[in-house]
């Protein structure tokens, strides 16, 4: 009681000085933008007024749907800057901010205020970032020139425009089929994250082809150690001339390890064996030696079957 008693003196004065205070506010900014800064934003009801289509356009896009609802309230704003000066000017060039114009970092991190987790976290310090990419560079927010992802051009299109070498792998007798589309560049790499040490994970790369050739992965009764180590010692990811992208014709590929001067071929490293033919028989180890990935057969240890 006594406490209550004192402090009610003090009340009216407080709500009579907010009084004041708020007048001035009033004086100098709208009464639905509290701030200096919020008073600059219009809303992109204001926007559609001249860019009828581009609104009503990203209003069904997936930021439009549910992106700017989540994080933001400013709409077109977010990206472009509070709009008030523009709008009061009736638009026009200079006013706004235009991603084209901005440097390639101001860009991405246009959009790394809300896309900095999941799979892109790893992006700064990646090659694309650091030759100077920007998301906008794969990505359109506004006319995008695929369903997917909202990338500027399908995405095949859109690697190969820039890796005419790896198209050209991709136009070898054999190769993934990307240009078939049955296959993505995505399905082996993250864009947002390419990594010059591309062979530092080694068992992240097997591990990439085990997903689509699963029967690879064994486990083997019989494993052929080069096998589990890395795909990539015997084939191109990509494409290349010799039958089954591999990276050099047979019996070569083999010989690489295997001796070549007897047969059984041995390992250079363990001449003590004692074998007892020096015919190199034919060309095509494979023809023989057909479950060289593994096997599972009780006598599979030559991988003969
Ligand atoms: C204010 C936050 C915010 C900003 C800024 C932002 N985005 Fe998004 N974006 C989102 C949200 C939220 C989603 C929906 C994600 C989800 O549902 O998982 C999304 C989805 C996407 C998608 C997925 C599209 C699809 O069809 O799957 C792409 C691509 C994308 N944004 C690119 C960009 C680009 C490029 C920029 C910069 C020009 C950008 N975003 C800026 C919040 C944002
Ligand atoms: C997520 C960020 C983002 C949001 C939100 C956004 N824009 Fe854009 N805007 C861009 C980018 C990036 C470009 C550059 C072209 C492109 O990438 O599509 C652009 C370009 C433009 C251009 C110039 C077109 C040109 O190519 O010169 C206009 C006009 C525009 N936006 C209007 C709007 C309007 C209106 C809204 C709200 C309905 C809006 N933007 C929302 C990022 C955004
Ligand atoms: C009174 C009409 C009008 C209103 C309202 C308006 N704009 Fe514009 N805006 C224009 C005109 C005109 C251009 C210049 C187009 C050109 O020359 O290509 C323009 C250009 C732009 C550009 C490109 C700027 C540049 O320097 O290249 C962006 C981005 C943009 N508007 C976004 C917005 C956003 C966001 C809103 C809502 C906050 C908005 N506009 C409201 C008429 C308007
Ligand atoms: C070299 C081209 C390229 C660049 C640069 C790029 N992206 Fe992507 N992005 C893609 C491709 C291709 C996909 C679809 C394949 C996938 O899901 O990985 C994608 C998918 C996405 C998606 C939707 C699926 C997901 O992974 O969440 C978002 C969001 C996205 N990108 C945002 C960004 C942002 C933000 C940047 C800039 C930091 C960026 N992208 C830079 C090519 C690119
Ligand atoms: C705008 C041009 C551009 C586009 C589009 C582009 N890249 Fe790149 N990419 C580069 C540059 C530049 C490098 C740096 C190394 C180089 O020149 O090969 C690079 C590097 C890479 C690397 C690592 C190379 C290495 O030596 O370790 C991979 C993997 C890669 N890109 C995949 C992709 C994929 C997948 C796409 C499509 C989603 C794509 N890129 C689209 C320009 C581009
Ligand atoms: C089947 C999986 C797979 C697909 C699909 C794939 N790549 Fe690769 N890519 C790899 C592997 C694995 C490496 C690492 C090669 C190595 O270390 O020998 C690689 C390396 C690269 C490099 C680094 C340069 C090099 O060859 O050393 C670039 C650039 C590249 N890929 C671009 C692309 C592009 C662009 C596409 C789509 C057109 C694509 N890749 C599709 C698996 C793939
Ligand atoms: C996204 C699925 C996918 C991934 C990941 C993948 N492959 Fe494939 N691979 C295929 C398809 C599809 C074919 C074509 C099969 C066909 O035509 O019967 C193929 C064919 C091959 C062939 C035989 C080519 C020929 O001429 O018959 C080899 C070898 C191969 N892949 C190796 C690899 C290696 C090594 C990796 C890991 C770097 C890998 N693949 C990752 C889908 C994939
Ligand atoms: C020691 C060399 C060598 C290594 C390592 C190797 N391969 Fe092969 N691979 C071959 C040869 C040789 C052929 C063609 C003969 C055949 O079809 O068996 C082949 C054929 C293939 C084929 C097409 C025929 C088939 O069997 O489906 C696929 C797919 C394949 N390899 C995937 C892989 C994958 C995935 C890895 C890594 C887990 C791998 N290879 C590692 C030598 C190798
Ligand atoms: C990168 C080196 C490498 C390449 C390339 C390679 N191998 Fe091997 N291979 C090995 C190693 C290591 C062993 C295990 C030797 C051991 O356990 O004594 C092995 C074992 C074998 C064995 C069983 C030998 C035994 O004594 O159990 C056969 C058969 C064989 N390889 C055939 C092939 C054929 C066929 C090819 C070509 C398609 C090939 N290898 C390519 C390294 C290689
Ligand atoms: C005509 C069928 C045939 C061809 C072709 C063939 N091999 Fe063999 N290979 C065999 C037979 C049979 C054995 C013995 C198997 C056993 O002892 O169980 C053998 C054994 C091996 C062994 C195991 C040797 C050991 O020390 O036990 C290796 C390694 C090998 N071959 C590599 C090769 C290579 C490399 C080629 C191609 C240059 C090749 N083979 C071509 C039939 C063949």
């Amino acid at each position: 009681m006594k406490v209550h008693r004192r402090l009610t003196p003090i009340i009216p004065v407080a709500v009579a000085l907010g009084c004041i205070l708020a007048g001035a506010v009033l004086l100098t900014a709208t009464p639905s933008a509290p701030t200096r800064q919020d008073a600059q934003y219009v809303g992109q009801e204001q926007c559609a007024a001249c860019h009828e289509e581009t609104v009503a356009k990203f209003r069904e896009s997936i930021h439009g749907q549910k992106g700017f609802e989540m994080r933001s309230t400013h709409s077109c704003e977010t990206c472009h800057g509070p709009g008030k000066a523009h709008v009061d000017a009736g638009g026009g060039k200079g006013s706004m901010v235009a991603p084209q114009a901005l440097s390639k970092d101001k860009q991405t991190e246009m959009c790394q205020t809300c896309h900095d987790r999941g799979n892109k976290t790893d992006w700064a310090g990646s090659l694309h970032e650091t030759r100077g990419l920007a998301c906008q560079d794969c990505h359109s927010v506004h006319s995008p020139g695929a369903a997917k992802a909202q990338l500027k051009t399908g995405e095949t299109e859109l690697c190969f425009s820039c890796h005419k070498q790896k198209q050209a792998q991709f136009f070898r007798a054999s190769h993934h089929p990307i240009r078939e589309g049955k296959i993505e560049c995505s399905d082996c790499h993250n864009p947002h994250a390419v990594q010059e040490a591309k062979r530092v994970d080694l068992a992240a790369i097997t591990e990439t082809c085990y997903q689509c050739h699963a029967e690879k992965r064994g486990p083997f009764l019989w494993e052929h150690i080069p096998v589990r180590e890395d795909c990539m010692t015997c084939h191109e990811p990509h494409g290349s001339n010799h039958m089954k992208m591999l990276k050099v014709k047979e019996p070569f590929l083999c010989q690489r390890c295997h001796s070549d001067t007897r047969h059984p071929g041995t390992l250079y490293d363990q001449s003590q064996r004692n074998n007892d033919s020096n015919r190199l028989y034919g060309r095509s180890c494979t023809n023989c030696h057909s479950t060289l990935h593994g096997s599972n057969h009780p006598s599979g240890r030559t991988y003969l079957r």
